[in-house]
């Protein structure tokens, strides 16, 4: 297959992991012979220092000419405590997801049988765990009206969603229900704001047509308590877009890391892929950041593309490297591994294609 495909890497950490995503992509490439072409672009901090703009024309526009984007992660300390900064790296990423149509991001939480005693939560709690989160990606508090008064001192961003915007999403969630577990539990907040009211009439109206699903309904903050208590309830979770962001990054304690959580942002026409987690700038340049996110992100692309094969080698070859814990620190303390290593070394089971090779 001839794909092109857009290289976001963005700040911090994401040109090291999201280099090592390519060299995956490319050991697929050489393996199931594709044609990948891949051509890079600026976004975030980096695009903010050499062009003005977190996301520059020429990066919006290879992004709407390719057939996929795998994006790094972008985010700058210089920028987290200045509230009055007028353009932010975090901007880029949300205008592109606007302007693609990526309405709905999907990150599955998976335990590893392997890491199940690296979380911080109990093996019984944890074991069983397999949930995919739905989060609506271009609507609620995120892109709706900001205000600051001009003294200053009060402040307010609005919360707006359309059943148009719900439903399209809640059609995918449900979808996906029917080829997993047939389980759908909307987040929301609806004991409180009208958004989440909205958003429980239009999704029980869908699951009408969803007869075989079963529709369940939790406040956040209730669900953020059952995630960590009784987390393999979960099948399809589906949430607006702040809710979701928040629940997911809890996700990732079930996992053990959020170095591990990949995701896939949708629409009806672009996709885009990318780890869950930040640009950790402290980590930059140092080589110790865990590339599995980014390595998983690249799976999601080609399992987009019904190339499932060949995610499914991905996917095999990064349980590999846990089983053998040739992980980077977050996973291990004490014996860990680069960056680098473990693409390599990923990249290298896919190629070698067998489960014997020795490390
Ligand atoms: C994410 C990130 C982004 C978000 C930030 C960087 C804007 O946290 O993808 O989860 O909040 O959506
Ligand atoms: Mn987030």
């Amino acid at each position: 297959m001839k794909l092109k495909i857009a290289v976001l890497p963005g700040d911090g950490i994401g040109p090291e992991v999201t280099k090592q995503a390519v060299k995956v992509l490319k050991a697929i490439q050489e393996l199931y012979k594709h044609n990948f072409e891949f051509e890079e672009a600026f976004v975030g901090a980096i695009a903010i220092d050499r062009t003005g703009k977190p996301l520059p024309d020429e990066t919006l526009q290879l992004c709407a000419t390719s057939d996929a984007v795998l994006f790094g992660a972008i985010g700058d300390p210089k920028y987290d405590n200045n509230p009055d900064a007028k353009v932010r790296p975090e901007q880029g990423l949300l205008q592109l997801r606007k302007e693609l149509g990526l309405f709905a991001n999907i990150r599955p939480i998976k335990a590893y049988d392997s890491l199940i005693d690296k979380s911080p939560l109990k093996r019984d709690i944890i074991e069983g765990t397999d949930m995919l989160i739905y989060r609506e990606l271009t609507g609620g508090i995120y892109y709706g009206e900001k205000k600051l008064s001009e003294d200053g001192t009060v402040a307010s961003d609005l919360c707006e969603y359309s059943q148009m915007e719900i439903e399209r999403i809640t059609h995918l969630a449900f979808k996906s229900a029917q080829t997993r577990r047939n389980k759908v539990t909307l987040v929301d907040k609806a004991n409180v704001l009208e958004s989440s009211r909205l958003w429980r009439r239009v999704v029980t109206e869908i699951a009408k047509g969803y007869p075989q699903v079963t529709l369940d309904f939790l406040f956040v903050d209730n669900a953020v308590m059952q995630l960590i208590l009784n987390p393999s309830q979960f099948d399809v979770v589906l949430s607006e877009n702040m809710f979701g962001d928040i629940i997911s990054d809890e996700g990732s304690v079930i996992v053990s890391s959020i170095g591990l959580l990949a995701s896939a942002s949708v629409g009806n026409e672009k996709a885009l892929f990318e780890p869950i987690h930040g640009s950790y700038p402290q980590a930059k340049g140092k080589n110790i950041a865990n590339p599995v996110a980014a390595i998983l992100s690249a799976a999601m692309l080609l399992d987009h593309f019904g190339l499932n094969t060949e995610a499914d080698a991905i996917r095999k070859a990064v349980e590999l490297t846990l089983e053998y814990n040739i992980v980077t620190q977050d996973l291990n303390v004490v014996r860990n591994f680069g960056t680098d290593y473990v693409g390599d070394t990923i990249a290298n089971s896919i190629l070698n294609n067998d489960d014997t090779n020795s490390y």
